[in-house]
């Protein structure tokens, strides 16, 4: 009787290993770059915070940010931006759209629900959009978007004088990463 039952459900599960949708390969795929990506920001924030400290970890994240990230969107073969409403770099200023969607999650932060993983979005034939949220999940965070104040937050000024990415807390909603994903 269990053999009937055991063929069929294989078969049916290999055929869906071999062939994930276009959804599931974007889903890896945004998770893979999103996991390298914040690992690298991640690793080197942390290094630096340990051997020079916030001031000189300010700067790297100024001078470097941007071209990790950059780097890591060549080698994917994406774009990919890290994205803010309350942003520090004026370059990381969430649009229209992305307004929107980092609204809804702020709001499901704030009323104690869970997060979604990601959101994909279809933006044409040919790509799909990869969200993910970015929470300040970590305390060293904090040391440069929390409360912050004397001769970093000086230097934060003195580089963003627009800057908005302060006043942070532990669980809050930072931010988002989108990943621009094409198929080919
Ligand atoms: C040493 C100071 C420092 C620390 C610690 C730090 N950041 Fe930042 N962060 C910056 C600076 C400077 C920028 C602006 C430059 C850039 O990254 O484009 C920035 C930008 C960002 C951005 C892009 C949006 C924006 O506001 O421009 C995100 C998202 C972000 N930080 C999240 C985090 C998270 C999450 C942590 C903790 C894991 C963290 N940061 C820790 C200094 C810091």
């Amino acid at each position: 009787m269990r053999r009937f039952f055991v063929i069929p459900l294989t078969l049916a599960s290999t055929l869906l290993i071999a062939s994930p949708s276009v959804e599931e390969q974007a889903t890896l795929k945004g998770n893979q770059i999103s996991n390298a990506l914040l690992q690298k920001l991640g690793g080197e924030l942390k290094s630096q915070m340990q051997t020079g400290g916030p001031m000189v970890a300010l700067h790297f994240c100024s001078q470097n940010a941007l071209t990790l990230t950059e780097q890591i969107a060549k080698e994917s073969k994406t774009s990919i931006k890290r994205i803010s409403i309350n942003n520090r770099n004026p370059v990381n200023k969430a649009n229209k759209v992305e307004t929107a969607l980092l609204n809804e999650w702020d709001n499901l932060v704030k009323n104690g629900q869970p997060l979604p993983a990601q959101k994909l979005v279809n933006v044409s034939d040919s790509t799909i959009m990869f969200y993910k949220p970015i929470v300040i999940n970590n305390e060293a965070c904090l040391k440069c978007h929390g409360n912050i104040e004397g001769e970093l937050a000086k230097a934060v000024k003195a580089t963003y004088p627009d800057d908005k990415a302060i006043g942070y807390k532990m669980g809050d909603l930072r931010g988002m990463i989108a990943i621009a994903i094409d198929q080919d």
